[in-house]
């Protein structure tokens, strides 16, 4: 594989702490297997055929990957951070595994089936990162590849139908109850929205982690795609892709990979 590790890792993720082991990332994410479930049943109903390869950018963990395993396909993952493309080889021993950065990947090749969860694609912060991000897909994918995409819903976070923009979590680890209150605001000119995360043990502050976030609308996105040779099949605030009004806090879209 063509892919050199990025150099300045910290530029392309921020967090440290929630990305500090594969167990932890697990424990504060555990929507990711539902994610995992939702992408391949997505990926199974738009594909023309059964997918025989697929390839997860910013794979995490690898939960993904593992849920699409079969001796008829290959699996390819890549993720920015080092922890966590040795924690989806671990948990996938037959699939490729590279650490990479979705805005410059040269794998070669093309796949069936692309997939990216956890708002992977929303750390594409600038319109050069999501051009080139979506130069990367477009790179990657065969005619009539599938496109998942998951993420934070930006309708509701504008109109603020996903909630309150503060909340807590609390996960017991290393025999402590470790908190992390987490603020979101945005940056409307710039279409980001800022996450702070004050991590504390008890009374004690033990890290305080940021980051920006890319938002982008349904019809902005469909644009992008389509000048990068996808069509939109499907946006819905589920991932069963029930028609819905858009007001639930995460978001799925589906493409399509157009013939040349
Ligand atoms: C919230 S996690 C989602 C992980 C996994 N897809 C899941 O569903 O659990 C976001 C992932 O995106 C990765 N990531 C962020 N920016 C990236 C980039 N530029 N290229 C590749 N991976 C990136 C992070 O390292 C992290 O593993």
């Amino acid at each position: 594989m063509e892919t050199d590790p990025p150099t300045n890792l910290n530029g392309i993720v921020p967090m440290r702490f929630i990305y500090r082991s594969a167990e932890w990332y697990e424990r504060l994410y555990p929507q990711s297997a539902e994610w995992a479930e939702d992408c391949f049943r997505l990926v199974h109903r738009f594909a023309e055929r059964p997918p025989r390869s697929i390839l997860d950018i910013g794979c995490g963990t690898g939960l993904a990957l593992a849920r699409f395993a079969g001796p008829a396909i290959e699996r390819w993952g890549i993720d920015a951070l080092p922890v966590m493309a040795e924690a989806a080889r671990q948990k996938n021993p037959d699939a490729t595994i590279a650490v990479g950065d979705m805005r410059d990947l040269h794998l070669g090749r093309r796949f069936d089936a692309v997939i990216m969860l956890g708002g992977v694609f929303s750390h594409a912060k600038t319109n050069e990162d999501v051009s080139k991000t979506m130069q990367v897909l477009a790179k990657h994918t065969e005619a009539g590849a599938v496109l998942a995409i998951e993420g934070i819903n930006a309708c509701a976070l504008l109109s603020g139908a996903a909630g309150q923009r503060n909340w807590s979590i609390d996960v017991e680890a290393d025999g402590d109850c470790y908190r992390g209150d987490a603020e979101i605001s945005i940056d409307l000119p710039n279409s980001l929205f800022h996450l702070k995360r004050t991590w504390a043990v008890g009374d004690e502050i033990i890290d305080v982690e940021s980051s920006d976030h890319r938002f982008m609308l349904p019809l902005e996105m469909e644009v992008h795609l389509k000048h990068h040779g996808f069509s939109l099949v499907g946006f819905a605030d589920n991932g069963q892709m029930r028609p819905s009004d858009m007001s639930g806090a995460r978001a799925w879209l589906v493409a399509v990979r157009n013939a040349d």
